[in-house]
């Protein structure tokens, strides 16, 4: 079933579609965008999808995503879909890969592990699956699973 439109189409800025029902929150969260920034946002949560069954999507005016935020979208929305909206066209769509490794953004959850340790020490996580997530420590090999690394990102 086609789902109707909810909301107008944007002019110029960034579409996220093909966000997992309910995620649309945290993707925000990682954007850094708490809403007080003045950019015009429109988030739809638990839209019908013909490929996910229901999804969420995010559109932000006059906002630019950049690759490492791109990145941080796939750790939570895998399937994800940026779209670059120039004239009320989508001029680009990006589908990003799960990075290969992930550096300086997680916490190992090893308290014995170095990057707990030693201030100097960044963390480097490698995939080891994209869906479900899961990563495992360069240092400890300690695996970090989707609900982790969710729950890091959202605290
Ligand atoms: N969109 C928008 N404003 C525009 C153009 C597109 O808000 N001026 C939104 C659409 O509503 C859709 C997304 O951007 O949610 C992608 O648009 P489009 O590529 O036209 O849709 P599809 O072909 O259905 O995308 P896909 O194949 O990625 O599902
Ligand atoms: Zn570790």
């Amino acid at each position: 079933m086609k789902s109707g439109l909810i909301v107008s189409k944007i002019r110029n800025g960034t579409v996220i579609d093909h966000i997992p029902a309910g995620r649309a929150l945290a993707v925000l969260k990682v954007l850094g965008i708490k809403g007080i920034e003045g950019y015009r946002i429109a988030l739809v949560m638990n839209a019908e999808s013909s490929k996910l069954g229901k999804k969420d999507i995010l559109k932000i005016e006059e906002r630019k995503i950049e690759e490492k935020e791109a990145e941080l979208i796939t750790l939570i929305a895998p399937e994800a879909t940026i779209n670059i909206v120039k004239d009320y066209e989508v001029v680009e769509k990006r589908k990003q890969e799960v990075p290969e490794t992930i550096t300086g953004l997680l916490k190992c959850s090893n308290p014995s592990c170095i990057t707990n340790n030693d201030p100097e020490a960044i963390t480097k996580f490698n995939t080891l699956r994209s869906k479900p997530l899961i990563l495992r420590c360069l240092y400890c090999e300690t695996r970090l699973t989707e609900e982790e690394v969710m729950r890091q990102i959202l605290e």
